[in-house]
């Protein structure tokens, strides 16, 4: 299989992230590891900068995807915005030194105490589901003797083509406001005082491999903007979500950042509207693998098992969506491939990384990478079966750092009592 990528590479068999072998950082970290390139994140950040320089914009990369705060700080260095879901995450973006000026804040759910932190952190938009929230918004912000800067998500009503766990975008959803009762719910909120009914905005779903859907849904937001600027709303933004895919198998071909954006910026032209992207996966997820060293190999009655140190609660996404994550031998053998699973060790028959899948003939002791792992891998990790979670190591040309410990023992009981 040949691998291509902008940050990882075979150089004399062994695979290394940008200038690092990753069998060092596997020897000195321990597995399972999380690794991330900060080139490969950087470069995804710079290609969607890049396309719209001269554009007024902001790119606020979805924090959900990977929100560790060194690579928040990298993003917040390199220019970013964040677009958060939580209290907890506007949190991280303050201790990572991002700016709350540049925060946008969606979710259908979010609480009291979650919009007042927000409020008071002064961050740039809410992104507004309901009418309940919208009340609640104009309540909290009464209170606090300030203005919030609004928009409302609405539900264009097109198929993202995605998983249907990570489709978001049409009728049936939770998410958004109906497209046909848009217009009279801006015009009832903006009757409140302290909201700035400014911006629309939509997120269809996420990996999503072709870019009709999106630039669908951009028409249908500019043409509500449109309208509503002639009924008297002060649109200024236009968000447009996140939601591009990425190759999770080789032979995928992905959207390229740099085109898609140009597309959305040539139609977004003239418009007098500032544009906001909420990019997660096609930033975060091609900068990350996960480590893992295999601890058995058992022959079952039906098939091979390659039993490995990382498992469901590591990396959610196999289980969860039967996503498909390519895995490579860090050393490469020539002892040929082997078609068989590969498990972890959690108690469940749904603990597996990849199934029925052509692998690397490995044996006990051999490390593995988990390709894409980047993007929902850590976020998704839970201390099943009282596991650990693992390390987070950060790669920069050829220096690397921990930027957060392996758990121990005492940390799965942190805040508990008998
Ligand atoms: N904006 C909003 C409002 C979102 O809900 C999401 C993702 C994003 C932006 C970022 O989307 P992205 O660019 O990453 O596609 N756990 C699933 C993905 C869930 C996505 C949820 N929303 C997975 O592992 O595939």
């Amino acid at each position: 299989m040949l691998l291509s990528s902008d940050a990882y590479s075979y150089r004399s068999g062994v695979l290394y992230c940008e200038e690092v072998p990753l069998d060092e950082i596997a020897r000195r970290a321990g597995t399972p590891c999380y690794v991330y390139s900060s080139r490969a994140v950087l470069n995804r950040f710079r290609a969607y900068k890049g396309a719209l320089e001269g554009f007024p914009h902001l790119v606020s990369y979805a924090v959900k995807a990977n929100s560790n705060l060194a690579l928040l700080r990298l993003l917040a260095e390199a220019g970013a915005g964040f677009d958060i879901v939580s209290g907890g995450e506007l949190f991280r973006v303050i201790q990572a030194g991002g700016d709350p000026s540049r925060v946008v804040f969606s979710g259908v759910g979010k609480t009291p105490a979650e919009i007042e932190y927000a409020l008071k952190s002064s961050i740039y938009a809410f992104h507004c589901e309901s009418e309940g929230e919208l009340g609640l918004i104009e309540a909290l912000s009464a209170r606090l003797g300030v203005r919030a800067r609004v928009a409302l998500r609405v539900n264009p009503d097109v198929d993202a083509g995605a998983h249907p766990y990570i489709s978001t975008g049409m009728r049936e959803h939770k998410f958004g406001i109906e497209m046909a009762e848009a217009e009279s719910l801006y015009r009832r909120a903006q009757k409140l005082p302290h909201l700035s009914l400014e911006g629309v905005s939509c997120h269809i779903g996420s990996q999503i491999l072709e870019v009709e859907p999106l630039l669908e849904a951009l028409d249908r937001l500019l043409e509500l903007a449109r309208r509503l600027r002639q009924a008297g709303l002060p649109i200024r933004h236009l968000d447009l979500g996140g939601g591009l895919g990425i190759p999770y198998r080789l032979s995928d071909a992905a959207p390229n950042i740099a085109e898609f954006v140009k597309q959305v910026r040539r139609r977004m032209e003239g418009q007098d509207l500032f544009l906001i992207l909420e990019p997660g996966r096609s930033i975060v997820g091609e900068a990350g693998v996960l480590l893992t060293t295999v601890l058995y190999r058992k022959p079952g009655a039906t098939r091979e098992f390659i039993i490995v140190d990382a498992a469901m609660n590591d990396l959610l996404r196999p289980s969860l969506y039967q996503s498909h994550h390519e895995i490579f031998a860090v050393r490469q053998s020539l002892r040929g491939t082997v078609r068989a699973d590969v498990v972890g060790p959690v108690c469940e028959s749904g603990d597996f990384l990849a199934l029925d899948r052509e692998m690397p003939n490995a044996l006990p002791g051999d490390v593995l990478a988990v390709w894409t792992a980047g993007a929902y891998g850590f976020v998704l990790a839970s201390n099943y079966n009282s596991r650990p979670r693992p390390p987070e190591v950060l790669v920069e040309a050829d220096r690397w750092r921990i930027v957060r410990a392996r758990e121990t023992y005492e940390d799965l009981i942190r805040g508990e009592s008998v």
